[in-house]
């Protein structure tokens, strides 16, 4: 029995290309992983932990040893449930929109509070930096109203890809996969259909092995 974190990033809902791949990902997962449970978190429904002034002085008192206000270990305390509620998790599934190249900032967001020294990854002058989610696989599902794949000419343009894969890494994950669905605008309805349909056939495969 297992447990499958579903984080979502897109606030279109059912209008979603990355949810609907998604949805059909867990559809399919459950049908061959009967016994596992699905938890998601959705980065735009308002339940988010701050990241701000007091989360970030309590992070350095507390890493530094030094004493915190009471303000401070409460506001500090809810970034380490976060982290802990996603460390809790077997398996992962990011399904995100491209914003501005990028994650929307609600994905960011949830990226600033659960990367934490300790918590998430370690640093030693020994070693480096070294990842502590480990042994865990993820995938990426990622909607892009216009496409950045090798030989579109607007490779240099993606930061949502390159970003959550290399963070993933850093915090040490090994095994990443991605779905893409792309271009859900730049080709019109009828094109976004069909890659909509292609990476659902995609994730609907890859779930049964996930
Ligand atoms: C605020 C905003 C910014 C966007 N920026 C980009 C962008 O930089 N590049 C792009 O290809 N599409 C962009 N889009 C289009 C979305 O990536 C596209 O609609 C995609 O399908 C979103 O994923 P979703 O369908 O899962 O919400 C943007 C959409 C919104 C609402």
């Amino acid at each position: 029995m297992g447990t499958l974190l579903h984080i979502q990033a897109s606030p279109m809902k059912e209008r979603s290309f990355s949810l609907h791949t998604a949805t059909a990902f867990i559809g399919s997962y459950l049908q061959s992983h009967p016994s596992d449970t699905v938890r998601t978190v959705d980065v735009f429904d308002g339940t988010l932990a701050e990241f701000g002034v007091l989360q970030a002085a309590a992070k350095y008192k507390i890493l530094h040893g030094k004493p915190a206000s009471e303000e401070e270990r409460t506001a500090w305390a809810a970034v380490e449930k976060t982290v802990a509620e996603f460390r809790a998790a077997d398996k992962y599934v990011f399904s995100s929109a491209m914003w501005n190249f990028g994650p929307p900032y609600m994905l960011k967001k949830y990226i600033d509070i659960i990367v934490q020294p300790t918590l998430t990854f370690a640093y030693s002058p020994a070693e480096g930096y070294k990842g502590l989610v480990t042994g865990k696989p993820a995938l990426l599902i990622l909607a892009r109203g216009g496409a950045y794949g090798p030989g579109s000419g607007a490779e240099g343009y993606d930061f949502q890809k390159p970003y959550l894969e290399m963070i993933l890494r850093f915090i040490g994950f090994t095994r990443i996969d991605t779905i893409l669905v792309e271009p859900t605008l730049m080709g019109g309805p009828p094109a976004a259909a069909e890659k909509l349909a292609a990476a659902i056939a995609v994730a609907r495969e890859k779930a049964r092995t996930f």
